[in-house]
């Protein structure tokens, strides 16, 4: 995909005028530059699914959430009311923050949370950061406890105006936000149980489609199209705990980006995604004018697994004569097997990245490896669990064996510009405590016991990261979807097993590999990261399955400053939430 090289005429008539095209490019990014403005009102909302009435947290009254639409450039200004009885925090899925990492929104680790009116502390907080450099389909969520089942929205980065995408303009687009429902009139309660006990969350009574379950014709989101136009799908995994098969009968599709990066065109009529990932997809309205069926059905990697939920939303062409079609007139898409492992790997390991001029981006020098291993463990009951089996154990999860454990007292950000000690210490393990058959339950299981910690790796500023992430079998195998803040990585491998150097570096794609803010690392398999720490601030990495998130799966980068006042991280917003 590179650009056609300017005739050598061509170029030697421009280096006179380079100064004034200098010029007039910075007018027009001035001129471009616009400031996106919200005001989130974060409170109660009454809504009735699945023949039930329940009040949820939400945004403006709205679920899902406002959609936030800005071009590349542009500053975001939000400001978050906190109406709501619950600790709010807002996270900007997928947003570098270069230099904005107050804004970033992870509760404890960069801010404390927006504590719910009549605590004597400010309700509000305003994020401010700016979208550069950044094209396609993001989204927003509450980044504290189980509250994103509720609170979430689309965030759309379009080209600037004298830019274009790197495909055919599409007729127009849809933005399907894929989510999961609870019936409990709390989710925080369902957090909070779990928590009790040690042991995992209760499944979700329901998957939905921009908030609606689909099962019934009064509860379905309707798109529609018109035969012969090609539409942009925009897919967000908002669903908390499950990966996801997505179809539409009669139609297939050509992904064009994945996590807001570019990709190669991909074809499929299968598209397979992992919270916290979004796809890009061009679909052609050429069947015949009907009404099919969207659907979107869990992808289950761990052995045996049963909870099977499919959500459907009715995809309708506009030149459709017969309105009244009736139900059974309506196609369902075939979908692969709840286990369907094969499809999902060859989805996930399909793409390729869409090199914009041509060049490589990945770094080649590697200043800082990682192994990190990670899954499900056991940790002692702490004292305030009081349903805890105290022989089992809790449920935990690790990563190089450490149970990340939130502070209390202050964010990780504040603590590290503030020079606060004894908040978090800077140990995470580079490597595994020992080496094992990661994937054979067998060798794995006695290493079941892992320790808990507040422990970040440190990274100096614009060095070049390496990071395996291996998935082990200790208490059975999944596929997590590992993000990382802060940063889009480059995906150059992954594969089943153990992971072994020699082997891998064989497969590594140093070319075109995805680039990704989220990885769903292949169960009972490996993955390997690499990214440049060119952003100051705290960088959570997490599974996005939200309940391993509580149960400790996460580690921190904390990246320094670099030499140059335009690479330090300005000081904190002066309404910056306190803590106490
Ligand atoms: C919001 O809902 C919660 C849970 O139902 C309730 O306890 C609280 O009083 C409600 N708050 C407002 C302001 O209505
Ligand atoms: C966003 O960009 C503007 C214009 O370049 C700059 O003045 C501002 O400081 C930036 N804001 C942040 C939060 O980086
Ligand atoms: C959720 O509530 C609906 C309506 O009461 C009920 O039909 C459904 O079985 C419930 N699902 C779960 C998982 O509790
Ligand atoms: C899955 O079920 C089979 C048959 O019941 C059993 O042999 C196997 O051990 C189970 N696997 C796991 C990981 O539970
Ligand atoms: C998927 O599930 C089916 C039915 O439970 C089982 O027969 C099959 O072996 C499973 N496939 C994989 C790859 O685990
Ligand atoms: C606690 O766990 C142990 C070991 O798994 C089990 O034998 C015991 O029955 C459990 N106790 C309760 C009250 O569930
Ligand atoms: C992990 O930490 C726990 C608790 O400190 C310890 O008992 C266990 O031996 C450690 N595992 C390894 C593999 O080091
Ligand atoms: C960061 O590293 C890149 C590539 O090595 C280099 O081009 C750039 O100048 C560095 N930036 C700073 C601020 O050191
Ligand atoms: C809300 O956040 C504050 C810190 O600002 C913390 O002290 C408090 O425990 C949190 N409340 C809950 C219910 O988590």
């Amino acid at each position: 995909m590179a650009r056609p090289i300017r005739p050598s005429f061509l170029r030697l008539a421009y280096a006179n005028s380079s100064l004034i095209l200098l010029v007039i490019t910075c007018l027009t990014h001035l001129v471009d530059a616009a400031i996106v403005e919200h005001t989130f009102h974060v409170g109660n909302l009454t809504v009735e699914r699945l023949g039930q009435r329940q009040v949820i947290t939400a945004v403006n009254g709205q679920f899902p959430g406002p959609k936030v639409e800005a071009r590349d450039g542009d500053t975001i200004v939000v400001h978050v009311v906190n109406r709501s009885p619950y600790n709010i925090t807002i996270h900007w899925h997928g947003v570098l923050q270069r230099l904005s990492a107050w804004a970033d929104g992870p509760a404890m680790v960069t801010q404390c949370p927006i504590r719910p009116a009549g605590h004597g502390s400010s309700s509000t907080y305003t994020y401010r950061f700016n979208v550069t450099g950044q094209e396609g389909t993001l989204w927003w969520h509450a980044h504290v406890s189980f509250l994103r089942a509720t609170v979430y929205g689309a965030l759309l980065l379009h080209p600037r105006p004298s830019s274009r995408y790197p495909f055919p303009a599409p007729h127009a687009e849809h933005t399907l936000l894929l989510g999961e429902w609870w019936n409990a009139t709390s989710v925080v309660d369902v957090e909070r149980q779990a928590f009790l006990t040690g042991g995992p969350p209760g499944n979700s009574a329901a998957l939905t489609i921009n908030g609606m379950p689909g099962l019934d014709a009064h509860q379905m989101h309707q798109l529609s199209v018109a035969h012969g136009k090609t539409y942009l799908l925009r897919l967000v995994n908002a669903a908390l705990n499950y990966q996801l098969f997505f179809k539409v009968a009669g139609h297939a599709f050509t992904v064009v980006a994945a996590d807001a990066c570019y990709t190669d065109p991909y074809d499929t009529d299968v598209i397979v995604i992992a919270p916290g990932q979004t796809v890009d997809a061009l679909m052609h309205a050429g069947a015949a004018p009907g009404r099919y069926y969207v659907a979107a059905q869990v992808y289950q990697s761990i052995a045996n697994a049963t909870y099977s939920a499919t959500a459907r939303a009715l995809l309708r062409y506009e030149d459709e004569e017969d309105a009244a079609a009736p139900a059974e007139a309506m196609i369902m898409p075939s979908m692969p097997a709840l286990n369907d492992s094969e499809t999902a790997q060859g989805f996930y390991g399909g793409l390729t990245g869409l090199l914009w001029d041509g060049k490589p981006t990945v770094p080649r020098r590697v200043d800082t490896r990682m192994l990190v291993t990670y899954g499900m463990g056991i940790a002692p009951c702490a004292p305030a669990q009081t349903l805890c089996n105290r022989t089992r154990g809790s449920l935990a999860a690790s990563m190089n064996n450490v149970s990340f454990v939130l502070p209390e007292a202050m964010s990780l950000l504040e603590a590290a510009r503030s020079g606060s000690p004894g908040v978090y210490t800077r140990d995470f393990p580079v490597r595994p405590p020992v080496m094992f058959d990661f994937t054979s339950t067998a060798t794995a299981r006695s290493l079941v016991w892992t320790s808990k910690g507040t422990r970040v790796k440190a990274l100096r500023f614009n060095e070049t990261v390496e990071v395996v992430l291996q998935n082990t079998a200790v208490l059975g195998t999944e596929n997590h979807p590992l993000h990382l803040h802060g940063f889009n990585f480059h995906v150059i491998a992954q594969g089943g097993g153990n992971f072994h150097r020699r082997r891998a570096t064989r497969s590594y794609n140093l070319v075109n590999p995805q680039q990704r803010n989220t990885v769903a690392v292949p169960a009972g398999g490996w993955a390997v990261i690499r990214f440049t720490a060119n952003n100051p601030g705290v960088w959570l990495m997490h599974c996005h399955l939200e309940a391993h998130l509580p149960f400790g799966l996460a580690m921190a980068f904390e990246v320094d400053d670099g030499p140059t006042p335009d690479t330090m991280l300005p000081p904190p917003p002066p309404d910056y939430p306190p803590c106490s």
